[in-house]
C-alpha cells in the first residue's frame, strides 16, 4: 500500500470503529441473552495469529467472550476449561466457527489432579501456551457470622489455588520453552473488601490479587507479564442465573441498569476488550497490574 492509501484505509478502520462505539453508545438496554455474548466479538484482527491460549471458566460468560474474542484475533488454537461438556463443545463450535481450532478440557477448578492435567492437555494438543486467563470462580456467598469452613476452602481452592497450580505449570512451560507469554487473572472489584454477604469470596480474591503482583513480579526478568482484571457487575449468564433465581425478576437488567452512572452493567465484551489488550504485545511491559474495571470508584465518597 502507499502511504495515502495506508493512511486512508488506517482512518476508514478507525471511522468504522467510532460508528460501531456510537451505535453501541445510543442503543436502548440490550436484552439479556444467556446463549449469546454480548456485545458480539466483533473487531477482527490477526495479532493473534499462530498463538494458542488456555481460558478457564471458557464455556460461559466473561471467560466464553474472551475465548471467542481470541478466536476472532487470529489465534491459532483455544482451550476452554469447564465442567458442563455440552457448553464446552458448543464453545468449541464457536472457535472453530470463527476459524480457530477449539479444544474442550474438562475440569472442575477445586480438584487438584484435575486442575494439574490442564496445561499437559492443551500442550499435547497445541504446545506451549502464549496466554493464560483465569477466568473460571466459584462466587458463593457466606457471611462471617455463618460463612462454613467447606465454602471457605473450596472458595480459596477455586479462586486462588487453581490459578496458583495454572499459572506455575503454564509459566514454567513458557520459561522453558523461551516463549513470552502473558497470564490474565479475573478477579473483582470485591477483592478490595466487598459486600457482606460475599466473605470468603472477597478474601479468595483478595489472595489472587496479591498472588497476581507476586508472580508479576517474579516473571519479569522472564518477559512472561502477569495482570488482572478487578471486574465490577457483570452482565453474565451466571449472573442473569443468580438474579432470577434471587429476585424472581427476568428483567432485572433493565432495573439495574437504570441503578449505575453508566446506564448498563459492565458487559462481557467490555472485559475480552482489555484482556484481550494484556494479551497482546500492544501493552508492552506492562506487567502486575490489577485494574479496576467499574463505575464504583475505590476511595471516592459523596
Ligand atoms: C450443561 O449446560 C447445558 C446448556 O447450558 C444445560 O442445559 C445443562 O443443564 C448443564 N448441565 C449441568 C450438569 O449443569
Amino acid at each position: 500500500m502507499t502511504p495515502v492509501a495506508n493512511i486512508l484505509f488506517a482512518s476508514s478502520i478507525l471511522a468504522l470503529r467510532l460508528s460501531s462505539l456510537r451505535a453501541v453508545a445510543s442503543s436502548p438496554p440490550r436484552s439479556f441473552s444467556s446463549s449469546r455474548p454480548s456485545p458480539e466479538p466483533l473487531q477482527r484482527s490477526s495479532r493473534f495469529a499462530g498463538k494458542t491460549f488456555i481460558v478457564t471458566g471458557g464455556t460461559s460468560g466473561v471467560g466464553e467472550n474472551i475465548a471467542l474474542q481470541l478466536a476472532a484475533e487470529g489465534a491459532g488454537g483455544v482451550s476452554v476449561v469447564g465442567r458442563n461438556s455440552t457448553r464446552g463443545a458448543g464453545v468449541v463450535a464457536k472457535l472453530e466457527g470463527l476459524g480457530c481450532p477449539g479444544l474442550f478440557i474438562k475440569a472442575s477448578m477445586d480438584d487438584v489432579a484435575q486442575v494439574s492435567d490442564v496445561v499437559p492437555k492443551h500442550e499435547a494438543r497445541f504446545g506451549v501456551a502464549h496466554g493464560l486467563v483465569n477466568s473460571a470462580g466459584d462466587t458463593s456467598r457466606g457471611w462471617l457470622k455463618d460463612q462454613s469452613v467447606e465454602s471457605w476452602d473450596r472458595l480459596f481452592a477455586v479462586n486462588a489455588r487453581a490459578p496458583f497450580i495454572l499459572t506455575q505449570a503454564a509459566t514454567n512451560s513458557m520459561i522453558e520453552a523461551g516463549v513470552r507469554g502473558a497470564v490474565v487473572n479475573i478477579i473483582t472489584i470485591t477483592s478490595h473488601g466487598g459486600q457482606p454477604y460475599l466473605c470468603g469470596y472477597a478474601a479468595s480474591k483478595g489472595a489472587l490479587a496479591t498472588f497476581t503482583k507476586n508472580a508479576a513480579h517474579q516473571l519479569r526478568r522472564s518477559r512472561i507479564r502477569c495482570n488482572g482484571i478487578n471486574i465490577g457487575w457483570t452482565a453474565s449468564a451466571a449472573e442473569h442465573r443468580l438474579q432470577v433465581e434471587e429476585t424472581g425478576d427476568e428483567d432485572w437488567l433493565e432495573k439495574a441498569g437504570e441503578k449505575v452512572p453508566f446506564g448498563r452493567l459492565v458487559e462481557t465484551g467490555d472485559i475480552s476488550e482489555l484482556a484481550c489488550f494484556l494479551l497482546s504485545e500492544r501493552s508492552g511491559v506492562c506487567t502486575g497490574s490489577v485494574i479496576d474495571f467499574d463505575q464504583m470508584v475505590m476511595g471516592g465518597y459523596d
